[in-house]
């Protein structure tokens, strides 16, 4: 790891062979499994895989938020706090406060028979102690900040006369207000259109660089972390299989995964037959398959793969990658690796 990396400090979350298990009447979910992941002060973590692979329940787990049928496991520290560990009241005053969550639909979060200036002034009177006068006043600067325009006549609506753009960009805002270390967006901008996704994802940039806020990003759409993430965990399976930083992961995958996720994004500069979907389709997580969890799909797999599970190991300073053969696919002779092509096909 790198010396000067501020990373040698205590991360403001960390997870630590951090496990969820799901009781099913088939059988136990695996879902997420000995996850190591670290959220610097400040930083934007994006954190990418395929639908299935146990992004939003990893973090579900984090804020409490799981199903009845849940169990945890290993270590949740937020600023060294264990929220495993903490009683429902106990992490309701972290949730909200220190840390929030923004989700796909901004009505899970907004009440649709309130207008918008008591939501967001509610939040400040609860959770900062202001007076009413002066939440509604920083209420109104906030959906300032957060680009809604004509602020105060959008202040005395309610969520449904606002676009999903608009509903969103409150739902952020009311997030903010609170000023949390942490926020968690859970595929923010997936039920949005193409344009205002792009106008989201640049407020929230702006925001965690104004407001020093570290941002958690889920996506499955590794297209749009390129421009707003600083770091890139990918999940597979309920496992971290890739993590580096965004540049050095778009450039040089180190798992086969990752490569064919980024294979996987539609890109405007290229033909529409340039994307290749990612062949085979993710592992059932009662059943998980042997060896590395990707190996029925990876058309680099070996013996060793179906048979040892590889650990999530530094593969360059700074990175880390599950995999026995890492780099194997990652530059443009992809396919090419000396020595054993017979296996390539395998
Ligand atoms: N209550 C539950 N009982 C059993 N299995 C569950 C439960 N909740 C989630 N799962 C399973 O846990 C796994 C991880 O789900 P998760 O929602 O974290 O996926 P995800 O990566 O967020 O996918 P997506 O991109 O579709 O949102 C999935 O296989 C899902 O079916
Ligand atoms: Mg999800």
């Amino acid at each position: 790891m790198a010396m000067s990396d501020t990373r040698d400090a205590q991360p403001l979350l960390q997870l630590s062979d951090y496990a969820i298990r799901f009781a099913t009447p088939d059988g136990t979910v695996k879902a997420v499994n000995g996850l190591d992941i670290a959220v610097a002060r400040g930083e934007t973590l994006a954190v990418v895989g395929e639908s299935g692979s146990g992004k939003s329940q990893t973090f579900n787990g984090v804020f409490g938020l799981l199903a009845g049928n849940a169990k945890t496991d290993g270590k949740a520290l937020f600023e060294g706090r264990d929220l495993l560990s903490l009683s429902p009241r106990e992490l309701d005053g972290i949730r909200g406060a220190d840390m929030a969550m923004v989700f796909q639909d901004p009505m899970t979060a907004l009440n649709p028979a309130m207008k918008i200036r008591r939501q967001l002034s509610e939040t400040l009177t609860i959770h900062r102690g202001m007076i009413r006068r002066e939440a509604e006043a920083e209420a109104l600067a906030m959906l300032k900040k957060v680009g809604i325009p004509e602020a105060e006549r959008r202040i005395d609506q309610y969520p449904h006369e606002l676009s999903g753009g608009m509903r969103q960009r409150i739902v952020i805002a009311m997030a903010l207000l609170c000023r949390p270390k942490l926020i968690v967006a859970d595929e923010p901008t997936t039920a949005l259109d193409v344009t205002i996704q792009a106008q989201i994802l640049d407020l929230f940039r702006d925001l965690s660089e104004d407001f020093g806020t570290a941002l958690v990003l889920i996506t499955h759409d590794l297209g749009v972390v390129a421009g707003i993430a600083d770091r890139v965990v990918v999940m597979y399976a309920g496992r971290v299989v890739e993590e580096a930083g965004v540049d050095a992961l778009f450039e040089r995958p180190a798992m086969p995964y990752t490569a064919a996720l980024i294979r996987s994004i539609p890109r405007v500069d290229r033909e529409v037959e340039a994307v290749e979907p990612i062949p085979g389709r993710p592992p059932d997580l009662i059943h998980p398959p042997t060896g590395c969890p990707f190996h029925p799909r990876c058309r680099f797999a070996e013996d060793k793969c179906r048979r040892e599970r590889p650990p999530l190991a530094e593969v360059e300073p700074g990175r880390r990658a599950a995999c026995w053969f890492p780099f194997v696919d990652a530059g443009p002779n992809h396919g090419e690796r000396a020595g054993t092509p017979e296996t390539l096909n395998g």
